[in-house]
């Protein structure tokens, strides 16, 4: 929970925001972002290896896997895996390929099985990976059944939410989170439930989709007649985390609620413990690599983008909420139960595709960012030490320039308070 302090500080770093006229003394002076890590294989390549090989990933929620038995199939990242609730109420990941062959060991979407059996030659795995039986095991000589079990993918939850990392070497959820985990306390990500989960494909690099969700810089222009009249932008206060993260809080204009924006009734249920900052702002958390989610007392709706080649990407938008009364479903993304973005996100995607053309073309090299869009810098540098900078062609590198200086908790605006 934030303490009153942290509140009162924020308070004061929004009108600090609002008053200065320049950015803060010691903010950086930011390079361009070459245009390169946009469209230049080599960097997609890197981005594979090693960003979507070692993130913590958010692939399911509770819900889709209720019971022991439940198992689901995931293929977001690239990778085949198999989400399953075992009997012992864990859930595990697994790579969704029998150890014979290569057969996928689950070929429905979702389902719930005592066992999980391939269907090429029969072999079967319990809920904890582990190969339970063959068919004519007598044919097979030496066979170590206890080595060939399927092979694990690292799995985690924070409340209901499954994150799943490729890299057995990584830090733990919680350790890659760091203080956010605590900051989310109030929002109760024990209690939510999975409203609604889509996925659309969009014509662009997936960090170009993404970027358009990580600052409040587009706001006056894009969002005119949307979020601006509710979102005070001059006031957004960034905070940059450690591991890439970051998190944007913007007030809300007067008597204007942090749902006005979009489409959905305010009558639906409301998480109490959520405070003050969080009911009257736009909360928002940028999680490394590829979450971007506002959360609050009636919703947490995280946009997720994943990539599906160089130049296209996919968008998934969650809803997850409070229990809902019958017939009162939330869902803050989209419209005809998911056939189709809301209005916010068609304004967010508007210039994709074409931005996408003018970083493949010969007229533009790099991206000049402001202090207002402070967060994509800060992703870019975790990005490249992530992927080791010594790994990354010269000309696709960013420089690091954002120092520890500025990552939480530290933040050198606060001396300039007063
Ligand atoms: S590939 Fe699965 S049993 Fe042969
Ligand atoms: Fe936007």
């Amino acid at each position: 929970m934030m303490t009153p302090k942290t509140i009162q500080t924020l308070r004061k770093l929004m009108e600090y925001e609002a008053a200065r006229t320049e950015p803060p003394k010691s903010f950086p002076v930011l390079p361009d972002i070459p245009a390169g890590r946009y469209v230049d294989a080599r960097f997609f390549e890197l981005e594979k290896a090693h960003i979507w090989r070692k993130s913590w990933l958010l692939a399911a929620h509770i819900d889709e896997i209720p019971e022991p038995g439940c198992f689901m199939r995931w293929e977001n990242a690239g990778q085949p895996v198999v989400i399953v609730h075992a009997e012992s109420g864990e859930v595990n990941a697994f790579y969704n390929t029998c150890s014979h062959r290569g057969a996928p060991v689950v070929t429905k979407q979702q389902g719930r099985a005592r066992r999980l059996t391939c269907r090429y030659h029969g072999w079967t795995y319990d809920h904890e990976g582990e190969l339970k039986g063959i068919r004519d095991p007598e044919d097979f000589r030496g066979l170590d059944m206890s080595c060939r079990g399927l092979k694990t993918v690292r799995c985690e939850r924070y409340g209901n939410l499954i994150f799943v990392n490729f890299d057995a070497e990584a830090p733990t959820l919680l350790e890659w989170l760091g203080p956010i985990a605590d900051e989310w306390e109030e929002f109760q990500f024990g209690k939510c439930r999975l409203a609604s989960r889509d996925i659309f494909d969009l014509n662009c690099n997936w960090k170009i989709a993404m970027e358009a969700n990580t600052e409040v810089y587009h706001v006056r222009t894009i969002h005119a007649n949307t979020v601006s009249p509710v979102l005070d932008d001059r006031r957004n206060v960034n905070t940059l985390y450690a591991n890439g993260h970051g998190r944007m809080i913007a007030p809300n204009r007067k008597g204007k609620s942090n749902l006005g924006a979009v489409d959905i009734s305010l009558d639906i249920a409301q998480t109490d413990t959520v405070g003050e900052i969080a009911r009257t702002c736009t909360q928002s958390y940028g999680i490394f690599p590829n979450w971007v989610s506002p959360l609050n007392q009636f919703l947490i709706p995280p946009l997720l983008f994943w990539p599906n080649g160089i130049n296209k990407c996919r968008l998934e938008t969650w809803t997850m909420a409070p229990p809902w009364e019958e017939g009162k479903k939330p869902d803050l993304w989209t419209k005809n139960d998911g056939k189709e973005l809301c209005d916010v996100l068609i304004e967010d995607m508007e210039f994709g595709e074409k931005i996408q053309q003018s970083m493949e073309s010969y007229g533009f090299d790099g991206v000049p960012l402001s202090y207002q869009e402070a967060r994509i810098y800060h992703w870019n540098q975790a990005a490249d030490r992530m992927i080791g900078i010594d790994k990354i062609p010269e000309e696709l590198r960013v420089q690091q320039v954002i120092g520890d200086e500025w990552i939480y908790p530290n933040d050198p605006r606060i001396a300039e308070l007063d």
